[in-house]
């Protein structure tokens, strides 16, 4: 076991655990932090997307090793009040379905947005392509995606 000392959703937090450890496992299982979802385990399907120094990463594939110097971000620490402009466009384009990729989708659309301001199409689906959604929400994730894009202006 070593001792790691992690920074997420801006908290500092201490876990003994060996260097493999995948991210999401400390997320879920030591922190109870379920809106990070575990869907493939081999960073194929993007349901366990959390920010690392603000770059959309596959916490299932990820070791505790690998970001014991960086920054954390989970849906959780996204906003307080889940007003994130991100989160207000998913809520009024009505995005989810069974609901469960949406935190990684949303995870992944708020870095596009703060990389792009205002992604064209095909920004949007090369950022967006290995988030998959069972349910099929595509269509809805696009446009709130463009809805955030304006919301989001200054
Ligand atoms: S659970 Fe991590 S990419 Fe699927
Ligand atoms: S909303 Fe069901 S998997 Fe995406």
């Amino acid at each position: 076991m070593t001792n790691y000392s992690l920074k997420i959703n801006n908290k500092t937090y201490s876990f003994d655990v060996v260097p493999d450890t995948p991210l999401l496992w400390v997320l879920r299982d030591a922190l109870k932090l379920y809106g990070t979802k575990y869907g493939c385990g081999i960073a194929q399907c993007g349901a366990c997307t959390v920010h690392i120094d603000g770059l959309p990463m596959r916490s299932c594939s990820v070791t505790i090793e690998s970001v014991k110097n960086k920054s954390i971000t989970t849906i959780e620490g996204l906003s307080i009040k889940n007003d994130h402009p991100v989160q207000l466009a998913w809520e009024a384009e009505d995005v989810p379905q069974c609901g469960y990729c949406q935190s990684g989708q949303i995870m992944t659309a708020t870095a596009l947005l703060n990389r792009i301001p205002n992604p064209t199409d095909d920004d949007i689906n090369r950022a967006m392509k290995g988030n998959i959604c069972r349910c099929g929400t595509y269509s809805r994730i696009r446009n709130a995606i463009k809805a955030a894009a304006k919301n989001m202006k200054p």
